[in-house]
């Protein structure tokens, strides 16, 4: 029995656990605000919010309800047990609420199919307790896609709701919201509902067994739906145990079902990865890194995986678990061949764990696609590199996707330039080598010839960007 909240209604429904909260929502229970576009995470016409007890540790005991907007056609039902879901239907009042006056007042709405996914996102902007300004309000919308008003219009709203949550509260947000019909006034008690039925649900959720495992489901619905849907499903995504990022032994330990949004979110995290911020950006979109687990990402395998091509340059391991045993694994061992990991069938990545880089070492990502986005890399390409005193690469590890049949650990390239000075010469020769060990294909995402010139520029571009390459490269020449 899955236990949560839809709108203002308590839910217990015995609808299977693999489908996904849009059918619920539409066919189920004929809320039909909430629309259908592409049912693979890329448009965001099917956006709701979703409320969860956050900074949770370990006994699930936390009290700070945070919403983050997630794209209904790919979170499995499952994945609602014990959370508040909010369809456009769970935001209307008697008039409209000042996201919806906006979008009218700027004409941000023509055929009006997107439009319910802009004022959910722009809700979610709104119910963010730190987001304000007029950048966060446009980062919200990154995964909404309107094909008739050109954008301009919704820039306008953004900013007409900037300003008009300029005197917001950090605390009590939720309050002064609905004192100002931004939400509506049923949204006081739901943090107390929630505490309530937590208790039953999230037992729900935790049944673990020789089920398919499932954690956002961000890939695997997009993939295979019907056999998600008709799967026993072991649902990890709040599994407990499996969240969390510490520091452990000096290095980071991060559970499998973090996701991109709370590694990013992770002041840990950020303290070891200046341009984090700018890093994450080019990673999907805000409401498929709210739901993306970092192991569904790397068990997916996909030769493009973004988080893959990071953690390998990170020279990451996974800890592996069968229930009896554990072992870890490097991840550049990992992956064996297209789609197929070092993983029997009975284990799953219980954690992540790597050594971060010191406040000397250099750690750049970088990506290209066809869109800014919310689109698949063409390639993408990770790099931390270590430093001798005299200047000399000490220690180095490379990664690159789209360039072979999975995430790429560039080692020949890596050995070659251990010990090196970095010159022009050098990093002409360094691409030689990349190019002996890539084997790109020509697909929808480019050619191979394309994809190994953009192998070479993003290559490049990480020594452009470290400082230390810089001011080595001018001095010398
Ligand atoms: Fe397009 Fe869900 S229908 S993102
Ligand atoms: Fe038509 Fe956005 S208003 S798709």
């Amino acid at each position: 029995m899955l236990r949560f909240i839809l709108n203002d209604k308590s839910i217990e429904t015995e609808f299977a656990s693999g489908s996904t909260v849009l059918d619920f929502v539409r066919y189920h229970k004929r809320l039909v605000g909430t629309k259908i576009g592409c049912r693979e995470g890329d448009c965001g016409a099917c956006t709701v919010l979703v409320g969860d007890m956050e900074n949770l540790p370990a006994d699930r005991q936390g009290d700070k309800l945070v919403y983050r907007t997630m794209t209904s056609c790919l979170m499995p039902l499952g994945n609602a047990a014990g959370k508040h879901i909010v369809t456009v239907e769970g935001i209307n009042m008697k008039t409209l609420t000042p996201v919806q006056q906006a979008m009218v007042d700027t004409n941000g709405t023509q055929c009006g199919f997107c439009t319910i996914g802009f004022v959910m996102s722009f809700t979610g902007f709104i119910l963010d307790e730190s987001a304000k300004q007029y950048d966060e309000a446009i980062a919200a919308i990154d995964g909404n896609i309107c094909r008739c008003t050109g954008y301009k219009s919704i820039e306008r709203a953004a900013a007409i709701l900037s300003e008009k949550i300029a005197d917001k509260p950090q605390t009590g947000h939720l309050q002064w919201l609905t004192n100002n019909n931004f939400i509506p006034a049923y949204f006081s008690n739901i943090k107390d509902r929630l505490l309530e039925l937590r208790k039953d649900s999230i037992a729900a959720t935790d049944s673990p067994g020789n089920n398919l495992i499932v954690g956002g489901g961000t890939d695997l619905i997009v993939q295979k739906h019907l056999l998600v849907k008709k799967s026993g499903i072991d649902h990890v995504f709040d599994k407990n145990g499996l969240k969390g990022i510490k520091l452990e032994n000096g290095r980071c330990v991060i559970g499998a079902s973090v996701t991109v949004t709370h590694f990013a979110a992770s002041t840990l995290i950020q303290d070891f990865f200046p341009n984090l911020k700018k890093h994450i950006k080019l990673i999907s979109s805000t409401p498929i890194r709210n739901m993306a687990t970092l192991a569904g990402n790397l068990v997916n395998a996909s030769p493009i995986g973004d988080m893959s091509v990071f953690l390998l340059a990170l020279d990451a391991s996974v800890v592996l678990n069968n229930g009896k045993t554990q072992r870890e694994i490097k991840l550049k061992d990992f992956y064996k061949a297209y789609k197929q990991i070092d993983k029997a069938a009975d284990e799953f990545i219980e954690t992540i764990v790597f050594t971060p880089p010191l406040k000397n070492d250099f750690f750049g990502f970088e990506k290209v696609c066809k869109r800014t986005h919310l689109d698949i890399a063409s390639v993408n390409c990770a790099i931390k590199i270590s430093y001798n005193e005299d200047g000399t690469i000490s220690d180095m590890h490379l990664a690159a996707g789209g360039v072979a049949p999975f995430p790429k650990y560039l080692e020949q390239t890596i050995s070659f330039l251990k010990n090196k000075n970095i010159t022009v010469e050098t990093l002409q020769d360094a691409i030689a080598v990349i190019d002996t060990e890539i084997a790109p294909i020509s697909d929808a995402r480019g050619t191979k010839e394309y994809k190994q010139l953009l192998l070479r520029q993003l290559f490049l571009a990480h020594f452009q960007n470290d400082e230390k390459t810089i001011k080595k490269l001018l001095s010398i020449n």
